[in-house]
């Protein structure tokens, strides 16, 4: 009974907010009853102007995007959730302060972005999700995530990711789920985890580590905190600490971080194979 009413309700709202931006586009309530805006795979190339400004949650996945420009969304003052997945957007422009103080969700997977500067996001600074999964992303720096301290959620999966800067967790005291599969990475540097331990899902499978003595605070996080460490595998998540997997060298290529002794990373080189 009142699931139907809610039903009632939803449709009618939908009916009458706001005026039409033109076809492939639909207003609704997202599952929070947000006013949203659905142009998923509508052509647009920038954000119409039609659009109510009470609109919180803006979905415009597929579409023709080749840059971000942060302040078409100013006029959206209660701006939650921004969705570009699938758009060929180049960079994330520098922005002159906080532009979109409300936003808390922003999706720019599947574009083309290929580094991300010192400050990229201080146009949201209260943003908890931060979806860039599958670009091209190979540049980072310390400051890439500076300001961010409310984040939740980082994916980074399927990028090109060589180099984690040092300090570039510092800035995300909230992280929770930091997911970095299917990158370049072959080295932790030592103290990247020091301003939170317990970071609950984490995921670094996929990338050629190389397990030398530079992977000793990495095997020692592994086993503390292995429980943390979880592939993603057909959309399911689940726990495996032995995901984090040598690449080189030779003679531990396909071995588990994890299952290494301290003396097998940091032993004299080279080694010899009697293990097998
Ligand atoms: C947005 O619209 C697309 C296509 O019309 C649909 O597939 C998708 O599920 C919609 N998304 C939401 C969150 O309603
Ligand atoms: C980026 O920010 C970090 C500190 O967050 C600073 O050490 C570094 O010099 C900055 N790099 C550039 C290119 O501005």
């Amino acid at each position: 009974m009142r699931a139907s009413l809610l039903l009632a309700l939803t449709f009618l709202l939908s009916h009458v907010t706001g005026a039409d931006p033109g076809p492939g586009c639909q207003t609704k309530r997202d599952k929070d009853y947000r006013p949203s805006m659905n142009c998923t795979a509508g052509g647009f190339s920038s954000i119409p102007l039609e659009i109510e400004p009470t609109i919180q949650v803006l979905l415009f996945r597929d579409n023709r995007f080749s840059s971000l420009s942060w302040s078409s969304f100013q006029v959206f003052a209660q701006l939650h959730e921004v969705d570009l997945t699938g758009n060929q957007i180049l960079e994330v422009p520098l922005s002159p302060g906080a532009l979109l103080p409300t936003l808390s969700v922003l999706r720019l997977g599947w574009n083309r972005l290929t580094g991300l500067p010192n400050g990229s996001f201080s146009a949201c600074p209260a943003l908890t999700e931060l979806h860039l999964p599958h670009n091209t992303i190979s540049a980072l720096s310390d400051g890439s995530f500076s300001g961010l301290s409310r984040l939740e959620t980082l994916d980074l999966t399927s990028n090109r990711i060589t180099v984690l800067p040092p300090l570039m967790l510092h800035p995300l005291v909230a992280i929770e789920n930091l997911f970095l599969g299917n990158n370049q990475i072959r080295v932790m540097p030592d103290d990247w985890f020091s301003k939170k331990e317990d970071i609950p899902y984490i995921i670094l499978s996929a990338n050629p580590w190389e397990c030398s003595c530079s992977l000793r605070i990495l095997h020692r996080y592994l086993q503390d905190n292995g429980l943390n460490v979880y592939v993603l595998d057909g959309g399911l998540i689940s726990s495996d600490p032995e995901s984090v997997v040598c690449q080189s060298p030779l003679t531990l290529k396909g071995l588990s971080v994890v299952n290494l002794e301290e003396s097998e990373l940091c032993g004299p080189r080279p080694r010899s194979l009697s293990r097998f």
